[in-house]
C-alpha cells in the first residue's frame, strides 16, 4: 500500500469513527428527572423516567431506589400500570409495606435479629415482632440514594444508585458500598443489578420488593395470577415467621407451583404453613443452580394477556402474596390496596441464613476483588 492509500484509508476510518460516534450521541437521551416531593427533614428526592422504544415505561425515585411505576402493554398494546406504590415520596416514608424498594441490608427475617460472625455475635435493630425484617428500623427502602449515572438509549435505558450503609447502622458490621443498576431492555425486561463491597466482614442479602398486579388494575385481587415456580421444595416457618431449618417438598401440599396454578386455588387451604404465613409469605428453594442466571418463575393474567417471566441467579425467592395489605394504606390515584391486591417476587438467600450455617451464605467479606453480584430480571410479554 503507498502513502496516498495509507493517507485515505486512515481518513475514511476517523470519518467512520466519527459518524458512529455521532449516531450513538443521537441514539442515548437525557432520562427525564422530576420532583417526587419533600422528606420530612425536607430534603427533596426526585423521580427518574426510563421508556424503551416499545413505550415500556419505569418511574423510579432516589428515596430507597424504589420502582414506582411500571407500565408494561397488554395484549392489545394498552400500556398499564403493573405494580403498587404511592403518590408521592411521604406515601413511601410513612408506609410500612416496601412497596417496589430495594430491601436489605438483610432482606427477610434474622430470627430475635441475631448472628454471630467471625466469633463476634451481632444484635441488629428488632422491627417485626421479635425479629429483625428488611434491614431494620430504617432499612435500605428508607435511605435517600445517590444517583450515579442515567441514559435513556437504544441498547436499553439505566439508572444507577448508590447507597452507602455505615457500620453499625441497625447493628450491621462494616461499611457498604451498594449499586443498584435498573435497567430497562428494549427486549421489554426490567433487570437489577446490585454490585456491593464492604470494608469489613459483614452480612448482605438485598433483594427488589415490587407488589405486582398484572391486571393493571390494583383494584382487583391478584388471586386468578396463574403462578409457575420451579422449586421442589421450600423453607417452612415458624409463627414468627423464621424458617426452622427443614428444606420441605412442595409435592401434595398448597406449595406445590412445579406447574401453572391459581394463586388462590390453595392459599386458604387448612395447613399450619398457610395459618403462619396469612396465606403465601414462605421462601421456594429454586431447582436450578445458583451463580447463573436462570429462569425461576412465570406469573400469567389471563384477561390482560399479561405474562411475567423471572430470572435470578439467587438460590432462593419470598414468594408473598400480599397478606398484610388491609384497605388501609392509600395509593397512587387514591386506591386503598386491599387484601391480596399484590404479590412480591423477591430472589434472595433462604431466610435467616447467617444462623443456618449449612445453607448459602449471606457473608460478604471485606475484599474488593469479589465483590457481592446479584441480577434479577423480570421480563414482560403477553400471550
Ligand atoms: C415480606 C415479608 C412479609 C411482609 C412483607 C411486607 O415479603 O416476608 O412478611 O413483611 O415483606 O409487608
Amino acid at each position: 500500500m503507498n502513502m496516498k492509500m495509507l493517507k485515505s484509508l486512515v481518513f475514511l476510518m476517523s470519518a467512520m469513527i466519527l459518524v458512529s460516534c455521532q449516531s450513538k450521541k443521537e441514539e442515548s437521551t437525557m432520562v427525564e428527572k422530576k420532583s417526587f416531593g419533600k422528606l420530612s427533614n425536607g430534603e427533596e428526592v426526585y423521580f427518574y423516567t426510563l421508556t424503551n422504544k416499545n413505550g415500556l415505561k419505569a418511574e423510579i425515585t432516589n428515596y430507597g431506589a424504589t420502582v414506582v411505576s411500571l407500565f408494561v402493554p397488554d395484549k392489545n398494546g394498552k400500556l398499564e400500570d403493573v405494580v403498587l406504590g404511592y403518590d408521592d415520596v411521604s406515601g413511601y416514608e410513612k408506609g410500612e409495606s416496601y412497596f417496589g424498594g430495594i430491601v436489605g441490608r438483610y432482606g427477610n427475617r434474622i430470627g430475635k435479629g441475631k448472628f454471630s460472625l467471625d466469633g463476634t455475635d451481632y444484635q441488629l435493630s428488632i422491627n417485626n415482632g421479635e425479629n429483625h425484617l428488611h434491614g431494620g428500623k430504617l432499612g435500605f427502602n428508607k435511605r435517600v440514594w445517590q444517583v450515579v449515572g442515567a441514559e435513556n438509549k437504544m441498547g436499553g435505558s439505566f439508572i444507577a444508585l448508590k447507597y452507602v450503609s455505615v457500620d453499625g447502622e441497625e447493628g450491621y458490621p462494616g461499611t457498604v458500598e451498594l449499586t443498584v443498576n435498573y435497567q430497562l431492555s428494549q427486549e421489554n425486561e426490567l433487570w437489577i443489578n446490585y454490585t456491593a463491597t464492604t470494608d469489613k466482614n459483614t452480612i448482605l442479602n438485598p433483594t427488589h420488593h415490587s407488589y405486582f398486579n398484572l391486571t393493571g388494575d390494583p383494584s382487583k385481587t391478584i388471586l386468578e395470577h396463574e403462578l409457575m415456580i420451579d422449586a421442589d421444595k421450600y423453607t417452612p416457618v415458624d409463627k414468627g415467621l423464621i424458617t426452622t431449618g427443614e428444606l420441605a417438598d412442595v409435592a401434595n401440599t398448597p406449595f406445590d407451583f412445579r406447574k401453572p396454578k391459581a394463586i388462590g386455588k390453595d392459599i386458604d387451604a387448612d395447613n399450619l404453613q398457610i395459618k403462619f404465613g396469612l396465606g403465601y409469605d414462605h421462601n421456594w428453594v429454586l431447582n436450578k443452580h445458583p451463580e447463573q442466571v436462570f429462569k425461576f418463575a412465570s406469573v400469567y393474567e389471563a384477561v390482560s394477556g399479561r405474562l411475567m417471566e423471572i430470572l435470578t441467579d439467587q438460590p432462593g425467592v419470598q414468594f408473598y402474596s400480599g397478606n398484610f395489605l388491609d384497605g388501609k394504606s392509600k395509593g397512587k390515584h387514591g386506591v386503598m390496596y386491599q387484601y391480596r391486591t399484590g404479590f412480591c417476587m423477591e430472589a434472595q438467600k433462604y431466610p435467616d441464613s447467617p444462623n443456618k450455617p449449612e445453607w448459602p451464605s449471606a457473608t460478604l467479606k471485606a475484599s474488593k476483588k469479589t465483590p457481592y453480584r446479584q441480577t434479577t430480571i423480570y421480563k414482560f410479554s403477553t400471550k
